[in-house]
């Protein structure tokens, strides 16, 4: 960008990364540790497997850290010229300190700042919101972002309405100053703080600090309304696709591909009945991953990226706790 000049950069995904662990979880392994079964999880969800990072010593950041190395080796990146390092997670390795700052660091981003984001399932969404104001600002040329979340860590493996559910995963994305034409278009965000409680880990934050009691409960797990939250991701994540759609033109089928938070397969099958689009049109990994939360986006980017072609249409939608969700159009600039 031209310093002093109002000109206005185009932020583009100019890289993309990702990792699972090796480890999976299929749901006959779920059907010898809770009263389910394939039949149901694969007609109610559309998951057959998770990964799960076995390993006690290793947390969120060990996820970040192996997606952004597979980026950095991909792109044949120098991590010493990155300016920050963005995490969204709801399972950072500790309340304090960031792991962002730890990501950047084993990295080798020596001269970046890093921070963590919080906006459960819809966290990715949002962090690329900031990557691309950041760098259409000016302010800042390499920008990190990464999504990634251990849910094995939240998960109580006695609870077969949400451990059927969740995987491990992590998955990142650079941004850049566009090359060419292309890249962040446009966003369309909601948020409603009102229904938090229908997706929630209740304790260990200042609401309620930790307690034998709150151990006792099982407050430190993640907990969902399933009913609750079905009806709203169906109706709101469908609702604003639609909303960029219209604002940008996208309708009848203009759309390359649809990029949706993978939480359920009903709900993503209900949104893009809705839009009106063909299953090629409609990316999907949640058979072989779950819900990796953070992760699920950039996951999607990193298992489809040799589909894209330069000019491709995208849209972005995610749904999550808080209630937290939006839609987001990305042209992809390589
Ligand atoms: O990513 C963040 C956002 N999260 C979401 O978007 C998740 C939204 N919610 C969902 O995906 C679904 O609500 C679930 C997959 C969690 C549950 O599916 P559902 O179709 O809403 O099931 P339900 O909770 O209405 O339960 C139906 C029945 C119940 O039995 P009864 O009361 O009809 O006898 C449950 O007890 O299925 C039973 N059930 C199960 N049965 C076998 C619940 N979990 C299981 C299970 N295996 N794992």
């Amino acid at each position: 960008m031209n310093q002093g000049s109002n000109q206005v950069l185009k932020a583009a995904i100019t890289a993309v990364g990702g990792y699972v662990p090796d480890t999976i979880l299929s749901n006959q392994d779920l059907e010898k540790m809770v009263d389910t079964n394939d039949e149901w999880i694969t007609s109610r969800t559309g998951i057959k497997e998770r990964r799960i990072l076995k390993d006690p010593e290793k947390a969120t950041s060990y996820l970040a850290i192996q997606a952004a190395n597979d980026l950095i080796s991909k792109k044949n990146l120098d991590p010493s010229t990155l300016d920050l390092v963005l995490v969204a997670t709801i399972t950072p390795d500790m309340h304090v300190a960031a792991t962002a700052a730890y990501v950047a660091s084993s990295i080798g981003a020596t001269n970046a700042f890093a921070y963590d984001l919080n906006a459960a399932c819809s966290g990715f969404l949002y962090g690329m919101s900031s990557a691309a104001a950041y760098i259409s600002s000016g302010r800042y040329k390499k920008i990190l972002l990464i999504g990634a979340d251990k849910m094995s860590s939240i998960v109580d493996y006695t609870d077969r309405t949400t451990c059927i559910i969740f995987g491990d995963g992590g998955g990142a994305v650079l941004f850049e100053p566009s090359p060419n034409e292309f890249g962040w278009e446009d966003e369309y965000f909601r948020s409603n703080g009102s229904e938090r409680m229908a997706l929630r880990i209740l304790s260990g934050g200042s609401l309620h600090p930790t307690t034998q009691d709150t151990l006792d409960q099982g407050w430190h797990n993640i907990y969902q309304e399933g009913k609750v939250v079905f009806k709203y991701a169906v109706s709101e994540m469908a609702h604003v696709a639609e909303q960029i759609m219209k604002r940008n033109n996208l309708e009848e089928g203009k759309i390359d591909y649809l990029i949706p938070h993978q939480a359920n397969k009903r709900i993503i099958d209900a949104t893009s009945n809705r839009l009106d689009l063909s299953n090629d049109k409609v990316l999907m990994n949640i058979d072989r991953y779950g819900n990796t939360t953070a992760a699920t986006l950039p996951l999607l980017l990193y298992d489809y990226e040799s589909k894209f072609k330069k000019g491709d249409k995208l849209v972005f939608a995610a749904f999550g706790g808080g209630f937290t969700w939006g839609a987001a159009h990305l042209t992809w600039a390589y």
